[in-house]
């Protein structure tokens, strides 16, 4: 029985990553990753130029349950992309740099980085709910996802895997990001969403909307993901709310060849991983399949 899955090119020993911003801006985060077990790590995303990001209030955990955040894309530039890359060679993980830009120029410049640096793939970030300019704004518009991705793609030699978000055309723009030359898709980003304290009766982040994460935003993404493997059947990586082995096993149901787990990684991450992967295990000896890979989308053919 094998947990072993192909996606955008990549062997991974099982199906559980880390989903971009969860630590991955410095080389020390790389070796923590890789401490937690996961087979793949995602670097936070990195622009061209440094950014300083909001100022706190930027991270809040909500009464209704899931986090909400708007850190504003903090990263050090792309400059950090080789250290990254070297500090990941030495764990032998692959590493997945997440790329973020106001337009394809900006895309293209920091694939270049990841590219020369041997990283193992991009991931483009196009659906950032709270960044203006750099997020979902361009995720929501298929022409504009055909154009960032068209650019990146015939520019570096590595797969490129497109990041989409929640929005209305989520289906169109996935289909032209594969046009485009997308290997793989990653669903969702967190969702827009806001948090007012009744105290003192204002937003309570600085940048009044953040991004939702966690169990609250699961139903949605695997929505998505089974949405889109319906329409395109691409390779997907399921993202939103992923906690244990059943909200993992779901987005593979629904679609996904593997999984990134955010919110869930800031309490008990090796636990955490280690129990996602323990218990897919035994799920797929349980449905009696040989591999991860003949769960993928089973919930289609229902
Ligand atoms: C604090 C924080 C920072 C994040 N930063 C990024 C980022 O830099 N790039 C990105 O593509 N997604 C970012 N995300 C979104 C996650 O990668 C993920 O798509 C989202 O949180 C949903 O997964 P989860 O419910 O498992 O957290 C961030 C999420 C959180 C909570």
């Amino acid at each position: 029985m094998s947990l072993a899955v192909d996606i955008a090119g990549l062997r991974l020993k099982h199906p559980v990553m880390n989903a971009s911003g969860i630590l991955g801006s410095y080389r020390e985060h790389i070796a923590r990753l890789a401490s937690y077990g996961v087979s793949a790590v995602v670097t936070k995303t990195i622009t061209p130029k440094p950014r300083e990001g909001y100022n706190p209030p930027i991270i809040v955990e909500l009464p209704t349950g899931g986090l909400l955040n708007a850190v504003g894309l903090e990263n050090p530039g792309k400059d950090i992309v080789e250290e990254l890359v070297s500090e990941a060679k030495k764990f032998r993980i692959p590493i997945i740099v997440s790329v973020g830009g106001r337009n394809e120029e900006e895309f293209v410049e920091v694939a270049v980085k990841a590219d020369t640096s041997n990283a193992d793939a991009v991931e483009l970030n196009l659906s950032c709910p709270h960044a203006k300019g750099y997020g979902i704004e361009i995720g929501s518009d298929p022409h504009i996802v055909y154009n960032v991705v068209k650019a990146v793609s015939s520019t570096v030699k590595i797969p490129v895997i497109a990041k989409l978000g929640l929005c209305d055309k989520v289906v169109d723009s996935a289909i032209k990001a594969l046009e485009a030359g997308a290997r793989a898709l990653t669903l969702i980003n967190t969702v827009k969403a806001m948090y007012i304290d009744v105290y003192t009766a204002k937003p309570f982040l600085t940048n009044i909307f953040g991004g939702l994460s966690g169990p609250p935003i699961h139903p949605i993404a695997v929505r998505v993901v089974y949405e889109v493997y319906r329409e395109t059947k691409a390779e997907i990586i399921g993202c939103g709310g992923i906690y244990d082995w059943a909200t993992a096993a779901e987005m593979i149901l629904a679609g996904a060849r593997a999984v990134q787990v955010g919110t869930a990684l800031m309490k008990n991450p090796r636990e955490v991983v280690e129990n996602i992967v323990k218990g897919l295990r035994l799920w797929i000896e349980m449905l009696s399949l040989q591999s991860i890979e003949q769960a993928v989308g089973l919930a289609h053919k229902l």
